[in-house]
């Protein structure tokens, strides 16, 4: 059996899928709860990551070298950043939709003119793939989610956030140890980082670290914000009424199609 890490940065979704989990168990390790149960078949690791790119890194390692975990699955919430044109809505990130990784970079990694800037000092990289085939099963699930938005959030929640229409995007998120709250420093991100679809404080860093453990890793966020001067604006109503039920649903569909392979 294969054992699972389901890293989520908010509280919400934690508790989301621990009531998913009919017998979990609680370990605590570096001022962590880290939950061991079940779910669809597979072991799984739940735990809440903290926020920020050191947080995320020791929750990673702590995953892999307690708990012997053999892969990862993050959720969470980002701010959007592409913005596309007005008929282009194809690339454009909305509030509500959902991003599946398939590369992370850290934005605010700099050790030039040592190294080139946004490379990891001593691997070469800037960019850290997620796995494909965990990456192409979360993106089927999110789509599955995303058929019918308000079976999940209800029908009020979806008239609310607009939400109709979401969709998933799929490529690149930037990681970086700052809440994107202004429209100059997210133009600024869209400038140097014209592909990244989304900012957010954590994923780059569980990537490294599966990197370095040689571990799939896949990552879904849940574009809550679009970077800019209004990023704050019902922060923790909008992770509660969607975020928090987009990760579980979409991490309880992923499991499922998992364990039938
Ligand atoms: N997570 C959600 N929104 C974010 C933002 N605007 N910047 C960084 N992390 C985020």
């Amino acid at each position: 059996m294969t054992r699972i890490a389901i890293i989520s940065a908010l509280h919400d979704e934690l508790s989301a899928v621990l009531q998913l989990l009919p017998d979990e168990q609680k370990t605590r390790i570096a001022g962590r709860d880290f939950w061991v149960g079940h779910l669809h078949g597979q072991e799984v690791v739940a735990v809440l990551c903290r926020i920020g790119k050191v947080a995320a890194a020791t929750t990673a390692t702590v995953l892999v070298e307690r708990f012997g975990v053999q892969q990862m699955l993050f959720t969470g919430v980002a701010g959007g950043l592409q913005v596309g044109g007005e008929g282009d809505p194809h690339t454009r990130v909305r509030v509500g939709d959902l991003v599946v990784a398939r590369e992370f970079i850290q934005h605010d990694l700099d050790a030039s003119p040592i190294f080139p800037r946004y490379e990891v000092p001593l691997t070469g990289m800037s960019r850290f793939p997620t796995d494909a085939r965990l990456s192409d099963a979360l993106a089927h699930a999110a789509s599955q989610v995303l058929i019918d938005p308000a079976a999940t959030l209800g029908n009020e929640v979806v008239a609310r956030y607009h939400l109709q229409a979401a969709r998933v995007h799929q490529g690149l998120i930037a990681s970086g140890d700052r809440f994107v709250s202004s429209h100059t420093e997210s133009q600024a991100l869209r400038l140097a980082l014209p592909d990244a679809l989304a900012v957010e404080m954590e994923g780059a860093a569980v990537a490294q670290v599966c990197h370095d453990y040689g571990l799939p890793f896949a990552a879904m966020r849940t574009i809550s914000d679009r970077a800019d001067d209004h990023a704050h604006v019902d922060f923790p109503r909008f992770t509660a009424e969607v975020a928090a039920r987009y990760g579980a649903a979409v991490l309880d569909e992923w499991l499922q199609a998992l364990s039938k392979y």
